[in-house]
């Protein structure tokens, strides 16, 4: 058999392992924006180029005879890449782009919450224009409203009042931004809570979930600073996290869940893929952040090391829609992700820097993520640098193992230390615990 990896980060790099882990027969092709040396040790053919360009991707899968593809990013998946390739007959994980639209557009992910009566919706309103706004923002208050860019912005489409927005003049200059950037926007309520990533399979008709994941926005240590395409990330032994209630876990479910089967019934369409619901827990129970049509990163680290399925069974159930909960088994262990990135990231990182990697021990759990290699080196080109998932019975453990092996990461480099810490788990708790009482 023969799976197309589309991608070429760490996300993808994470991919690739756990297909590589498969007993069965199968050659790894991947189409990617650099070469990624970890993910092309796996394949057998690798192309570089732009991974957009819907014609190129599918001559290539053509000319491979590919079976089975993998759609990593979300930008290819916004361009109908998974469209293309159904269309090829070449069964392919990634919803068509109809379905990430749950992704691609906030207000369209807000306006389907609210005419299936979905539960953790926060209030919100969707704007064409600048009218109307002034009025919203004194409805929600000063201090309690986020402005989203309604489409992709590559991270940069958020400002959350209190942290980036210092006053409605200020969040009606960012709303005037992103009209010139030629996009529409939400306002929405403020929510205050514990964020948490739940990522599901979906093979059209069933949900399945993976474990529960805490990615860390911020770049520097104790949330500090710009935000980030994700520092890193923990899980729990229990695949819940340590501030998180049962009930929560299964409101957060039932919502993903939920989302699917609206998205079936607005769009006649199946969801074939990953839904991974960004949720936030607060005193009134679980709200929806946004909806992601593709595994996270770094979350898809943290889950796809300790899966203990046969990954490309699992594929091939999810895009034959045969999936059940007993085929897809995670060890029952704990993750810390951390990611090591250019000094100077995410505003002004050092570009083309020589990584060494060498003294890195247990290299099967280090993922390489926008790293170009030439001339038997490795250069991190600008963005996360290489991710590393240490894996134990509880946290603080993984954590242990987590940084030991990214501080051997050798660059202009740095990572956040805190992450997976006891001390950082506790101060969620207390929060969680501090908020639920008030
Ligand atoms: P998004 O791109 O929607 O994930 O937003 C980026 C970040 O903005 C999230 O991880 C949250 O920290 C924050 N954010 C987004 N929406 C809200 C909201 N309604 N309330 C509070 N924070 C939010
Ligand atoms: N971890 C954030 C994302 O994948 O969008």
């Amino acid at each position: 058999m023969n799976v197309l990896i589309i991608g070429s980060g760490a996300r993808e790099h994470a991919i690739a392992a756990a297909l590589h882990r498969s007993p069965q027969s199968k050659n790894i092709f991947c189409c990617g924006t650099s070469l990624n040396p970890g993910i092309r040790q796996m394949t057998l053919r690798y192309w570089t180029g732009d991974i957009c360009d819907i014609d190129q991707v599918t001559k290539m899968a053509r000319e491979w005879q590919i079976s089975l593809a993998i759609i990593g990013p979300e930008a290819p998946l916004e361009k109908g890449l998974a469209d293309a390739l159904w269309k090829m007959s070449i069964p392919t994980i990634g919803p068509k782009k109809q379905l990430a639209q749950i992704e691609t557009s906030k207000g369209y992910a807000r306006t389907l919450m609210q005419k299936y009566n979905i539960p953790g919706l926060p209030r919100y309103q969707v704007f064409q224009d600048i009218s109307g706004v002034d009025k919203f923002l004194h409805q929600l208050g000063e201090g309690n409203y986020v402005v989203k860019a309604n489409g992709l912005m590559g991270g940069k489409g958020v400002k959350v009042a209190g942290d980036h927005l210092r006053s409605f003049e200020e969040a009606r200059h960012f709303c005037r931004e992103i009209l010139a950037a030629g996009q529409t926007f939400v306002i929405e309520e403020k929510l205050i809570g514990q964020e948490f990533s739940f990522m599901c399979f979906c093979d059209g008709e069933h949900v399945v979930p993976m474990p529960i994941v805490q990615d860390h926005k911020r770049a520097f240590v104790d949330d500090k600073g710009p935000n980030t395409g994700g520092m890193g990330s923990y899980s729990d032994a229990s695949h819940s996290l340590p501030f998180l209630t049962e009930h929560e876990v299964v409101s957060a479910f039932h919502i993903n869940e939920a989302v699917v089967r609206a998205l079936t019934k607005e769009t006649g369409e199946k969801y074939i893929g990953i839904l991974y619901g960004s949720f936030i827990a607060t005193r009134r129970g679980v709200y929806v952040i946004e909806f992601n049509s593709r595994f996270g990163d770094p979350e898809a680290l943290n889950v796809l090391t300790i899966l203990e399925s046969d990954f490309v069974k699992v594929c091939e159930a999810l895009v034959t829609g045969n999936l059940t909960r007993d085929q897809v088994c995670f060890y029952p262990l704990a993750t810390v992700c951390k990611y090591a990135v250019p000094l100077g990231y995410p505003e002004t990182p050092v570009k083309n820097g020589v990584i060494d990697i060498s003294a890195v021990k247990n290299k099967s759990q280090l993922y390489l993520a926008s790293v170009h290699a030439a001339e038997g080196k490795i250069y991190a080109t600008g963005s996360r640098a290489a991710a590393y998932v240490g894996v134990a019975d509880s946290i603080s453990a993984a954590e242990e193992i987590a940084e030991k092996e990214v501080s051997g990461i050798v660059g202009q480099l740095f990572h956040r230390e805190d992450i997976g810490t006891e001390r950082l788990v506790q101060r969620r708790i207390d929060e969680m615990r501090r908020l639920r009482e008030s």
